[in-house]
């Protein structure tokens, strides 16, 4: 019987699971076996593996997270590691890995296919909606209906209080989540990594909001947000495996300055992984459906070293390599639009 591996890498997000759960249907549909892969690359490299069958994927659709696990293991940091990975992926005797994951799984399995291992399939996920090549990644739809929720309620108790509050959302070096979900839930400034952050304007549009009688604000801003180009404000300076710092506490700085400068009082709420748990909405799950089916279609036509994307509402496939070069930032035509409704 031919064999589909299926692994979810990188940080988890609404809708890994709906992707297992079509791969695993489309995959029997078409007469193939499923083998999970636990908890990313990782489990490539320990030989980890579950089978995956209509059972154990039925009732997962509207779980969040994922039923493999996941990690963020670079089996490129060790020569050991990779010539684990290699062996076990030559046991496991795959006809197929789909690679679920962003820009560092993808990245991996780019490196994979130039290394020889070429029958990879990839399926583009993060809530950052920071990959190239498609309009967007699932998981990030869920993560701005939840931060859009969060700044509705955020409203009302800033407004009883007449204070600013400061709103510190996730996306990492793109600005999509803080743009997105604030136009969606009305933030009065919004500031994203793409452009530094101008204190001063900042303050002004606060006050302009005052003097037409609004005594409260909402400040969304991206925690890879800068006060000078180059200059993040990290949690920990530390990098994982794939040389990324833990972003965060730019919200903090944010909110004291503005206190300081307009004296107003100011709050800040930093939603971090809430934005990433729970169930995903619907366009997540009908995306990662989709994405899984085609995933399978691509095995089935032997189209391998590609990723399944979409682009307007139809599902296509890209060269994955394409899709990891280049960071997807947020289009300013949008934030423009965003603009329109600062102060
Ligand atoms: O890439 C998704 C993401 O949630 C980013 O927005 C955030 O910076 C990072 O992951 C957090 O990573 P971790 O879950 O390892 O803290």
């Amino acid at each position: 019987m031919k064999k589909i591996g299926v692994l979810t890498g990188g940080g988890d997000c609404p809708g890994l699971n709906p992707v297992i759960r079509a791969v695993v249907r489309k995959g029997i549909n078409e007469g193939y076996e499923i083998v999970g892969i636990k908890n990313g690359w990782k489990g490539l490299i320990e030989n980890d593996t579950m089978p995956l069958t209509l059972e154990n994927v039925s009732g997962i659709l509207p779980k969040g997270g994922t039923i493999l696990g996941t990690s963020r293991t670079n089996p490129y940091k060790k020569p050991e590691d990779l010539q684990k990975l290699k062996d076990n992926y030559i046991q496991l005797d795959l006809d197929a890995l789909i690679a679920i994951g962003g820009e560092d799984t993808l990245g991996v399995a780019s490196k994979l296919i130039n290394d020889g291992i070429t029958n990879i399939v990839g399926v583009p996920k993060t809530i950052d909606n920071d990959l190239s090549c498609t309009d967007y990644t699932f998981g990030f739809d869920t993560a701005i209906n939840i931060a859009m929720e969060c700044i509705d309620r955020l409203h009302t108790t800033a407004e009883s209080h007449h204070r600013i509050i400061v709103v510190e959302v996730m996306g990492r070096h793109a600005g999509w989540i803080a743009t997105e979900a604030g136009i969606a839930g009305g933030a009065d400034i919004i500031l994203i990594p793409e452009l530094p952050i101008d204190i001063d304007e900042v303050c002004n549009l606060i006050k302009r909001r005052h003097s037409r009688g609004k005594t409260f604000s909402i400040v969304v801003v991206a925690e890879g947000a800068q006060f000078k180009e180059g200059t993040f404000v990290v949690q920990d300076k530390k990098t994982d495996e794939f040389g990324h710092v833990r972003l965060g506490g730019v919200g903090e700085i944010l909110a004291q300055e503005i206190e300081k400068r307009t004296g107003y009082e100011t709050r800040v709420s930093v939603l971090g992984h809430i934005q990433r748990g729970g169930s995903p909405t619907a366009f997540d799950r009908i995306l990662g459906t989709r994405f899984g089916v085609k995933a399978v279609e691509l095995i089935k036509d032997k189209k391998f070293g590609r990723m399944v994307a979409l682009s307007g509402n139809k599902i296509i496939d890209v060269p994955i390599e394409e899709a990891t070069k280049v960071l997807k930032t947020v289009d300013m035509d949008l934030y423009e639009i965003a603009k329109v409704f600062f102060g």
